[in-house]
Order: structure tokens, then sequence, then C-alpha cells
């Protein structure tokens, strides 16, 4: 890019962020009109719910506002990639994307849209595109060399559907070409994606594998999501536990994303979960003591009460067959007898529990909503943790910006 182009770019940023509603609404509106079939590819329910519409145009945004110094962006664009190769995301979509937000770019900015201004971002996109995309065909190749890796979408069979709680059930997945699995990284997820008759669109979203590395299956825990109203639920949460049974084919991408537990690690470590958010932590757990983790494990989990308590018996179990690893259960509501087996009530409070930073090399994950993810990173913070040793993942488009 030239240094006139990257001044319009910077000129005009501005404008279009101020104007940041009408961008993305214009955006999205004119590729699902000319490029209708995408509409399979994008989360219809974040779209409803105005979660994450402005995700993509923003980050562009963001992309020209550093313009500059592009290089800053960089940690995001892992994440970004991650989320996009395990939608299948292909270089041929940056293109459609790019005709439609340049398209979009003229008709916000009206007659000061110059032939050198539409230019100027015609060049900052591509530049972004391929910077994207080339990460992205990095990530791809990493998946296809693994042992039984693929990419893209692969139909797997439900082998086993199991209740784990009031509100979450597993799904045992094996993938239907008899074939076998590449052991997935504790803490990955996949996108699973199945057909809704009633929208006559294929949706994907994405799970977190719970069950440990292994090279047959894979498993995934899902809670039905219930709408704030009545007549919102969420779409595929709620499809997979009502209408897809033992037998049922859908079709899943390979393992992803970054909130991973290091290869032979060493250290102690403390998962803290609320939630269905302790999905990936359990993969992480029964991994460390299938592989005869030494160092102290200490597992924190908040929920609402003991019928939303999803894999209780596999985790007493767990603590009662190794000696390193601590328990400590909160539920909003207790019974008598919960307190007589240990639960605590009220929300999760790490300052309750004493032994919990013994070790200046303790990693600590963390998962479950936004609000529950922010007041455990502060707290362990406040009890002078470096923020380097938390991680965390999101249920959803990564909004908190904690470390
Ligand atoms: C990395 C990652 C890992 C994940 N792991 C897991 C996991 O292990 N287990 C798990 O259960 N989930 C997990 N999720 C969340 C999962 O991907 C879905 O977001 C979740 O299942 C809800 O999807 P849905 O289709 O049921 O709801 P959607 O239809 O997508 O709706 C999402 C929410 O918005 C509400 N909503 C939708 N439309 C409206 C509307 N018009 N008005 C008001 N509210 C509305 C819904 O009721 C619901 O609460 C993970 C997400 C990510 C990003
Ligand atoms: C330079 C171009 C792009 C940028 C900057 C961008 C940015 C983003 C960001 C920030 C997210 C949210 C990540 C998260 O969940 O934390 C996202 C998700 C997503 N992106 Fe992109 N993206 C680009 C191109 C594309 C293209 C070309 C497509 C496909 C046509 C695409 C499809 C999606 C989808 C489907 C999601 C998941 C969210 C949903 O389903 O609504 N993106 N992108």
């Amino acid at each position: 890019m030239t240094d006139e182009q990257k001044r319009l770019i910077t000129v005009t940023v501005p404008v279009l962020k101020e104007n940041g509603v009408l961008l993305t609404t214009h955006f999205y509106k004119r590729m699902f009109t000319h490029n209708p079939e995408l509409k399979n590819m994008f989360n219809m329910g974040n779209q409803q719910s105005g979660k994450q519409q402005t995700a993509l145009a923003m980050a562009v945004l963001a992309y020209a506002e550093n313009i500059a110094n592009p290089m800053v962006l960089l940690p995001v664009v892992d994440r970004i990639g991650h989320k996009h190769t395990s939608l299948d995301i292909r270089p041929e979509h940056y293109m459609i994307v790019g005709n439609h937000l340049l398209e979009s770019i003229k008709e916000v900015l009206g007659e000061a849209a110059t032939p050198a201004i539409i230019d100027a971002w015609g060049a900052a996109y591509q530049q972004l595109a391929s910077l994207m995309s080339g990460h992205e065909a990095k990530l791809y190749e990493k998946q296809t060399i693994k042992t039984n890796g693929w990419t893209g979408w692969r139909p797997f069979k439900v082998g086993k559907k199991n209740i784990e709680s009031a509100e979450i059930t597993s799904f045992y997945l094996y993938p239907t070409d008899g074939g076998h699995v590449p052991m997935h990284i504790p803490g990955q997820y996949l996108s699973v994606r199945t057909f809704l008759p009633d929208l006559n669109l294929n949706q994907a979203r994405q799970y977190s594998i719970s069950s440990a590395p292994n090279e047959e299956y894979y498993r995934i825990s899902v809670k039905r999501e219930k709408g704030q109203n009545l007549d919102a639920n969420g779409l595929i949460s709620n499809y997979l536990h009502d209408f897809v049974n033992e037998g049922d084919v859908i079709d899943l991408t390979s393992p992803a994303g970054n909130f991973i537990l290091a290869e032979n690690i060493a250290a102690p470590i403390v998962l803290i979960s609320g939630g269905v958010g302790l999905t990936p932590l359990m993969s992480m757990l029964q991994s460390l003591t299938g592989k005869n983790h030494t160092q102290p494990i200490t597992w924190l989990h908040g929920c609402r009460n003991k019928s939303v308590h999803a894999f209780k018996d596999q985790l007493d179990q767990i603590t009662s067959t190794n000696s390193n690893v601590k328990q400590h259960t909160f539920y909003n509501v207790v019974t008598p007898e919960d307190i007589a087996n240990g639960v605590m009530e009220g929300h999760l409070d790490i300052s309750s529990i004493l032994e919990l930073h013994q070790h200046p090399d303790t990693n600590y994950f963390i998962c479950g909503p936004s609000a529950f993810i922010q007041k455990q990173f502060q707290d362990l913070q406040a009890q002078g943790i470096n923020k380097n040793a938390i991680f965390f993942e999101e249920f959803g488009p990564q909004l908190l910006q904690l470390n």
C-alpha cells in the first residue's frame, strides 16, 4: 500500500466507525441478498440477537485503524483463524466478503467515496485478507498432516447419547466412514453442522470436546439453551437435544482453538468452571489423570444446584481415585445433603479456597459465562496471580479483552 492510500484509510475510518451499525447492517443485508448460500455458513442466531453481526466489519475497521502497524493484530488473527477454519472458510469466501464490504463502504460514504478512497480500501482489505487466509492455510495444513487428520465437513454418527444433568446431554460421535479421528488437544472445540428444516438452512455451532483425546470418537456435551423470551430458544442446542438421536448423522470439522493444555505440562493446574463451561476442562482433567500427572490439580465448579451439576459422579470418582486432585463445588441453592457433601453455598469464590496458589508456576484455566470469567480473572489477579498464567474461553464471539 502507498503512503497516500494509508492516509486515505486513516481519514475515512472515523466516519465509517461512527456509522458502524449502518455499515454492518448494510453489509450483511447485501451479502445475504446476493449470496444467500452464505446463510448456511453464518450463525443466524447471532445475526438475530445482534451479538456478533458487527464482529467481521468491526475487525476490518480495527485493522484499518492500525494500518500503520498492522502486526499488533496478529494474536487476534490466530483466534479468528481457528474459528474460520472450524467453519471451513476458504480464500474464495474472502473475495465475496471483500466485494460486499467495498460496495457497503461506497454506500455509507456516498459522494465522499472517491475512486482513490475506494482503491485504498480495496488495497487494505486485500492485505488483511491475504494475511488471514495465509494464516488459515497454515492451520488447514497442520490439520491435514496430523494422523487421521482432515479438513472441511465430515459426517459423524451419534454412537451414544447420555444425559449428564437436567440441562446437559453428551453426544459420542464416530466417523461414518469407519476411519479414526485425530487426537485433539484438551481444551479444543469442533464445529457441528446440521440441517434445520424450519429454516431450510444448515447451521453450525462450536462445542468443546469433553472427552480425553482418543482416536475413536469425540464427545461433546450440550446445554439446552432456553431463550430469554420463551419463543426464542437456542436453535441448535434444542435441535440436538430433541431431534438428534443415536444412529443419526451430523457433520463435524476438525478440532480447533487455542485454549489448550500444553503438552507434557508439569505444573500445578487450577480448573475453574461455571455451568456448562466445564466441558473443555473435563477433557483436560481426564487427559491429565489418564497420563498420571502428579502435580496438584484443583477443580472449582459453580452451578445453580445439584440437578444441573453435570459429570458429578465421574468427578467424584476421579477425585476419590487420584490423591492429587481436589474439587470444590458451589451451588447457588444448597440442601442440607449438599452441605454434608462439602458443597459451598453461593457463587464460586476463589478467596474461600486457601491452597489455590501454592506454586508460582500454577496454570489457571477458566471457562464459563463472560461475567463469570471476568470475576474469576479479577479475583485471581487480586491474589497476585500473573495474568499470563490465566487462560480463558468464552462460549461465543470473544468480546472480553483481559490479557
Ligand atoms: C469455543 C466454543 C465452545 C463452546 N462449547 C460449548 C459446549 O461445550 N457446550 C455447550 O452447550 N455450548 C458450547 N458453546 C456454545 C454453543 O456454540 C452455542 O452457542 C449454544 O449451544 C447455543 O446455540 P443455539 O443454536 O442453541 O442458540 P442460538 O440460536 O445460537 O441462540 C443463542 C442464544 O441467544 C438466544 N436467542 C436467539 N435468538 C434470539 C432472539 N431473537 N431474541 C432473544 N434471544 C435470542 C437463544 O435463546 C440462546 O440463548 C461453545 C461456543 C464456543 C464459541
Ligand atoms: C478480513 C476479513 C475478515 C475478518 C476481519 C473477519 C473477522 C471475524 C471475527 C472477528 C470473527 C469473530 C471471532 C470470534 O468468534 O471470536 C469472525 C467470525 C466469523 N467469520 Fe469472519 N472475518 C473475515 C472474513 C470472513 C469470511 C470471508 C467469511 C466467510 C464468508 C467469514 C465468516 C465468519 C463466520 C461464519 C464467523 C463465525 C460467526 C458467525 O457464525 O456469525 N469471515 N470473523
